[in-house]
C-alpha cells in the first residue's frame, strides 16, 4: 500500500522542508514550458532541480538547453518565481519593515574570537557572502578551519548545529588542524570531522562544477556554511597576462554570482578567501589590493582585510553596507581563531 512513504504527503506551507518531501515540488517539469526534453538537457548539465535552475547563471542555462540568453533569463526567472511561491525566496518587492524582521532572523556563526565577532556584528552571517582577504600567512585559512568547526557548535554557543562544505583549491585543508581545534574547544573530534565535506578543486573549471553541484550536498547534510579557500587562486594561475584579463573577470564574475545566489536561496553563509597581491604603486602603504579585483569585491556582501601584527592578527571591516570601518585584534592558537591574552594586548 502506501508503504514507507506515508509521511510524505502534501506539506503545509511554512513547514521546514525536508529534502525528500520537497523533491516533488522542485521538479523541473513543474515549471510551465519545461517539457521532458528541456528537463533532460538541464539534468545532463547538472541542473537537477528548480533550486539549481534558480542558482544557475543565464549563460549556463543557455549553454545547457541550447537556447538564447533571453530565453534562459526567462527560465531562470520562472524558477525564482516558483521559489517565491514556495516561500523559499524573497519576492522582488518587499516592504522594508518586513525586510528588517526577516534580517533579524538571519543566523550567525562565531569566528571563535569575540573581538572578531564584535567586528562582524556577532559573527558571519547566513544569506550573505563574506570575503577574507590578506597576504600569505595572514590567517585566511585558519579562519576557514575554525569556522568549519564553529558552525557545528550548538545554537547559543556560537554555532548553528550544522554541517560545512569546504572547497579547497590550494590543497591547504588539514583534517589534523580541524581535530586540534575541535579538541581544544571540547567538541567531539570524530563527529566534527564527519560533518565537514571537503572538495578539492583542481582547476577553475573543476571549481565551477563543484559549486554548481553544491545544492545536492547542502540540503541532505544540513549545511549552513560553504567555504572557498581560495576563490580566485585558480583564475589567477590560469589566466595570465593582460590579454586574458577580461575573460578571467567574466568567468570569475559568473562564478561569484552563482555563489551569492546559492547563499541567498539556501540561506547559508558563504565564506571566500582572496590573497592580496602587493601592487607596486602601493609599495609604501598597505598592499590592500585583492587579486580578484573589483569582481570579488563587488559580489561579496562583507569584506574583511587581515594582516599580521607581531604575534597577533588584525582584521578590518572594509566597505560594509552597515558596519563601521574599524579594526579588531585576534590571535591564532590551538583553538584556531582566538582572542589575544590580556597580557599581549597590554604589551602593544
Ligand atoms: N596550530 C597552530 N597554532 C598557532 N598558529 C598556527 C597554527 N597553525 C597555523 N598557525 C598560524 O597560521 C599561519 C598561517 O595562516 P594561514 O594558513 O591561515 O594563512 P593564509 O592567509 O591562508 O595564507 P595563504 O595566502 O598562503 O593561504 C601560520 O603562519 C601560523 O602563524
Ligand atoms: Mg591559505
Amino acid at each position: 500500500m502506501a508503504g514507507t512513504k506515508v509521511e510524505k504527503k502534501e506539506e503545509p506551507e511554512e513547514a521546514v522542508k525536508e529534502t525528500t518531501g520537497a523533491d516533488k515540488e522542485l521538479e523541473l517539469d513543474t515549471l510551465p514550458g519545461v517539457g521532458p526534453a528541456t528537463k533532460q538537457k538541464l539534468k545532463d548539465a547538472g541542473i537537477e532541480t528548480i533550486l539549481d535552475l534558480a542558482t544557475s547563471g543565464p549563460m549556463d542555462i543557455a549553454d545547457a538547453v541550447d537556447i538564447d540568453v533571453s530565453k534562459a533569463v526567462e527560465l531562470n526567472n520562472k524558477a525564482r518565481k516558483k521559489l517565491v511561491e514556495l516561500n523559499r525566496l524573497e519576492p522582488d518587492f518587499i516592504n522594508a519593515a518586513d525586510l528588517l524582521v526577516k534580517r533579524k532572523a538571519i543566523d550567525r556563526i562565531s569566528t571563535g574570537s569575540k573581538n572578531l565577532d564584535d567586528l562582524l556584528g556577532g559573527g558571519i552571517e547566513t544569506w550573505a557572502m563574506t570575503e577574507f582577504y590578506g597576504e600569505f600567512g595572514s590567517g585566511k585559512s585558519q579562519v576557514c578551519h575554525t569556522l568549519s568547526v564553529m558552525v557545528q557548535a550548538p545554537k547559543g554557543e556560537g554555532g548553528l548545529d550544522a554541517g560545512c562544505i569546504y572547497v579547497d583549491t590550494e590543497g591547504t585543508f588539514r583534517p589534523e588542524r580541524i581535530a586540534e581545534i575541535a579538541e581544544a574547544r571540547d567538541m567531539d573530534t570524530e563527529k566534527v570531522l564527519s560533518r565537514i565535506t571537503v572538495a578539492r578543486a583542481y582547476n577553475s573549471a573543476h571549481q565551477e562544477l563543484i559549486v554548481k553541484d553544491l545544492g545536492r550536498i547542502i540540503e541532505p547534510n544540513k549545511v549552513k556554511l560553504v567555504i572557498l579557500d581560495s576563490a580566485v587562486a585558480h583564475y589567477r594561475a590560469e589566466f595570465l597576462g593582460r590579454g586574458t584579463l577580461s575573460e578571467r573577470q567574466q568567468r570569475l564574475n559568473r562564478f561569484m554570482h552563482q555563489l551569492l545566489r546559492t547563499a541567498e536561496i539556501y540561506n547559508i553563509a558563504v565564506v571566500v578567501t582572496n590573497q592580496v597581491q602587493a601592487a607596486p604603486d602601493s609599495f609604501f602603504g598597505d598592499p590592500t589590493r585583492p587579486t580578484g579585483g573589483h569582481v570579488v569585491a563587488h559580489t561579496s556582501t562583507y569584506r574583511i582585510y587581515l594582516r599580521k601584527a607581531a604575534k597577533n592578527r588584525i582584521a578590518r571591516m572594509v566597505d560594509s553596507p552597515y558596519h563601521p570601518e574599524r579594526d579588531a585584534v585576534f590571535f591564532l592558537d590551538d583553538k584556531g581563531v582566538d582572542d589575544p591574552s590580556e597580557e599581549s594586548i597590554r604589551k602593544k
